[in-house]
């Protein structure tokens, strides 16, 4: 399977993901067991996070990879950083950019509850500094929420990232109703699991890949899974939609209309 998982909390004791080295551990195996090989680690670069500091994300990131050789458990950690999406980023940017790997694309996330009113505008300006966004959890961010905003973004050049755990309900109805119209819609590049701890994680990341694949079908989930996200890694354009959904899943008419008005570009 191969599975790149872009966005995931595994390096512990820096931000509120991992606890412990064997936290870490645990999270990687179960990925690992899920079929993921490759984990780019996404700390918080936020100032109320020890993660703000990068030389100390990338030396727990050694040690952590260190842990996971001792174990035995074949996965890849690489780097990477959860970046607020705001004004500030395109300051930050300049002389502390923290991309997906060796850039260009940059995992952000929107705030939460707050509106961004200016994003078409923040999209534009990342872009002019040669970073590409990609967004974390557009479903969960209320910007995201106002009709057509995620078509928008994915047109101005920016890619949206899926936190699987939404497609069953984990951030509640309405990330759920979202998630589920974007991956109809196909508007997502990559799926990811934002995992931050080990507590049942074997459980809803199995149960939100399968709910991934029933929704969107064996080959769409790949896309998302690990052609998307390991394309991104190193740093190309990652494939698009490859075709309407089966007629007879849920979403599957959304997503043919959406492929029929793709640009041809
Ligand atoms: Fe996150």
């Amino acid at each position: 399977m191969d599975y790149v998982d872009l966005h995931c909390h595994l390096l512990w004791g820096i931000d509120d993901g991992a606890k412990s080295e064997a936290d870490s551990i645990e999270m990687a195996r179960v990925l690992h067991a899920l079929g993921y090989r490759h984990v780019a680690c996404s700390p918080h670069a936020r100032p109320e996070f020890a993660s703000d500091d990068e030389a100390l994300c990338e030396a727990r990131r050694a040690e952590v990879q260190a842990a996971l050789q001792r174990e035995g458990i074949d996965l890849t950690l690489h780097k990477n950083a959860e970046n607020v999406l705001d004004a500030e980023l395109l300051e930050r940017v300049v002389d502390r950019r923290r991309p997906v790997g060796q850039g260009p694309f940059l995992l952000a996330e929107a705030p939460h509850l707050a509106p961004l009113p200016q994003l078409p505008d923040l999209l534009f300006r990342l872009k002019v500094k040669g970073v590409t966004p990609l967004v974390a959890h557009p479903e969960r961010c209320r910007e995201f929420e106002k009709p057509g905003r995620a078509a928008e973004a994915v047109r101005g050049g920016a890619y949206l990232q899926l936190d699987i755990g939404a497609l069953i309900g984990r951030y509640g109805p309405s990330a759920k109703k979202l998630a589920r119209a974007f991956l109809a819609d196909g508007l997502y590049a990559v799926a990811a699991t934002d995992l931050h701890s080990p507590r049942d994680a074997a459980k809803w990341v199995g149960d939100s890949i399968a709910e991934l694949k029933a929704l969107a079908g064996e080959a769409e989930a790949l896309r998302l899974l690990r052609d998307g996200p390991a394309a991104i890694l190193r740093g190309a354009v990652p494939p698009e939609a490859t075709g309407p959904a089966p007629a007879s899943q849920a979403g599957g008419m959304g997503r043919v209309v959406a492929w029929l008005k793709r640009p041809f570009s």
